[in-house]
């Protein structure tokens, strides 16, 4: 099986050179969200906005990352930890916020001096690592070098000022001339340098603009002044450098992102029945010949077989679907970190539930309406109908009747059934566990079982049928 990962940026091995030490901004507060939440913890497919710039930082393996936090800074620096991986984390607090390059003047005592700074913001969350490191490679450990795009409306943001090809300076939009507002190259927002030359020149910074702020947009300037060679690299899709403001901003990245992984997928070679409809948040893992129906949704890590497919409108989490199997329509497969798996060839749906610890062997039908919570299904074995299995071991070929169930919940504790081969076990029949059913054996219909069966028998636990041959209906009475 081919696997290849939708979400994680891989990037083999680190790049030779100065080590990377990131600062990512994230102290600004988002007022246009209207959210309690601080913006880089709203989500973005699954993961908070930071979470995503930190995921890039692993894929570009960095040193460090220096997060800069301000407004929500506890609820942040609470949140990020358990996206950075290996990175070391650092957190920063700048208060009051007074600009960009106050942020980065915060972060100076955090960041060594013998490696190269990557500023990112921490709610951006698509620039792609391949971008930031052809970003690291032209700067070379060297020059300060600047992601820059090409904007048909560039209101708002930096213009960057040239002279022939060399960068001389980047003038935000409240500071520029008409002449200025005119360029349509802008800063993104992300730059390289190495850390010795950019704590140097943010260290020169002044308030002396439209904003009164600390502009780190102004170290280009300082740099040119000093002879410095700024460089930039455009990136060739606005989405790399596009940042999250408002609910409409995040609800057109998730869009972006989906795009994004739904193009990758099929670049894979996975048949999308529609690629605008489907939602990725997590990774997706797909085999050869994988074929995913319309309005599925993915969450955490999910692995698909070789020829694997799912049927329109399933919801899949944490779970491992193996070669040949099927989900059909309106699945709904829960691994919630603990994990599922289906077994090769294996028929899921439609209308099934599959919950943690739900283990499918070979050629396994599930049918619907039924629910597998933390239970084992050997080969072959069938619950193809209005079913509950929960905390049981299942042998193989077993077939487990129409609206039966296993009781394992005595109200306190939770107790285990266990199924050997070739047990049939009839339609509507409790199993109330801690329970024993020997091989081969076959369950009557309608059977409350509480006691362990024979392999082999035939165990019935229900009342005698008796015919009343003389019994009367009621009569209805005529209304008075
Ligand atoms: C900045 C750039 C502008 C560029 C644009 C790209 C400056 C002066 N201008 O504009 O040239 O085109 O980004 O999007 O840098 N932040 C802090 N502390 C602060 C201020 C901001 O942490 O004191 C954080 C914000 O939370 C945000 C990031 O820095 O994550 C950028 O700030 P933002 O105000 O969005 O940048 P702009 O001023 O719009
Ligand atoms: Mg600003």
């Amino acid at each position: 099986m081919s696997l290849m990962e939708s979400r994680t940026q891989t990037a083999s091995s680190a790049p030779p050179g100065l080590a990377i030490d990131v600062v990512m901004m994230a102290a600004g507060k988002g007022t246009r969200m209207k959210s309690a939440i601080p913006k880089v913890l709203q989500m973005l497919a699954h993961m908070p906005l930071a979470g995503h710039v930190l995921s890039t930082a692993q894929a570009l393996h960095a040193r460090s990352v220096v997060v800069v936090t301000g407004h929500g800074a506890a609820q942040v620096e609470a949140a990020l930890p358990a996206f950075a991986g290996q990175t070391a984390l650092h957190f920063v607090r700048q208060e009051p916020q007074l600009g960009t390059g106050h942020a980065v003047q915060m972060a100076v005592p955090a960041l060594p001096d013998d490696g190269q700074v990557l500023v990112l913001s921490g709610d951006v969350p698509l620039t792609r690592a391949s971008t930031l490191q052809a970003l690291v490679a032209l700067s070379a450990g060297q020059h300060l070098t600047l992601l820059t795009v090409d904007l048909p409306d560039p209101t708002g943001y930096g213009r960057i000022v040239r002279n022939g090809q060399a960068v001389q300076a980047i003038v935000e939009h409240k500071d520029a001339s008409e002449a200025q507002r005119a360029i349509g190259e802008i800063y993104g927002g992300i730059l390289v340098a190495p850390a010795r030359l950019l704590k140097r020149w943010v260290a020169q910074l002044d308030q002396d603009n439209a904003q009164k702020e600390f502009y780190l947009t102004d170290v280009v300037r300082i740099a040119v002044s000093e002879g410095a060679q700024v460089l930039a690299h455009k990136a060739g899709d606005a989405l790399e450098v596009a940042g999250v403001n408002s609910a409409q901003h995040l609800a057109e990245l998730e869009r972006a992102y989906q795009h994004r992984v739904a193009q990758d997928l099929l670049a894979q070679g996975v048949r999308l029945k529609d690629p605008a409809r489907i939602d990725v948040r997590g990774s997706l893992v797909c085999g050869a010949d994988v074929d995913i129906d319309v309005n599925c949704l993915f969450e955490g890590r999910v692995v698909l077989g070789d020829g694997v497919r799912i049927g329109a409108n399933c919801m899949l989490s944490d779970c491992t679907v193996e070669a040949g199997a099927e989900i059909l329509p309106f699945c709904h497969i829960e691994g919630l970190g603990t994990g599922v798996r289906v077994g090769a060839g294996a028929r899921v749906g439609p209308f099934a539930r599959l919950r943690p610890g739900a283990e499918l062997g070979e050629d396994v039908h599930i049918g619907n309406f039924v629910e597998v919570k933390n239970a084992s299904l050997a080969r072959g074995a069938k619950a193809n109908h209005l079913a509950y299995l929960g905390d049981a071991t299942v042998g193989e070929r077993v077939n487990f009747g129409a609206g039966s169930i296993t009781a394992n919940y005595d109200g306190a504790n939770k107790h285990r059934t266990v199924i050997e081969a070739d047990v049939h076990v009839g339609s509507n029949c409790v199993l109330v566990a801690p329970i024993h059913l020997g091989a081969g054996g076959t369950i009557g219909a309608g059977s409350t079982i509480t006691k362990d069966t024979a392999a082999g028998a035939l165990t019935v636990a229900r009342g005698k049928q008796v015919a009343i041959t003389h019994w009367k209906r009621a009569v209805k009475q005529p209304k008075a």
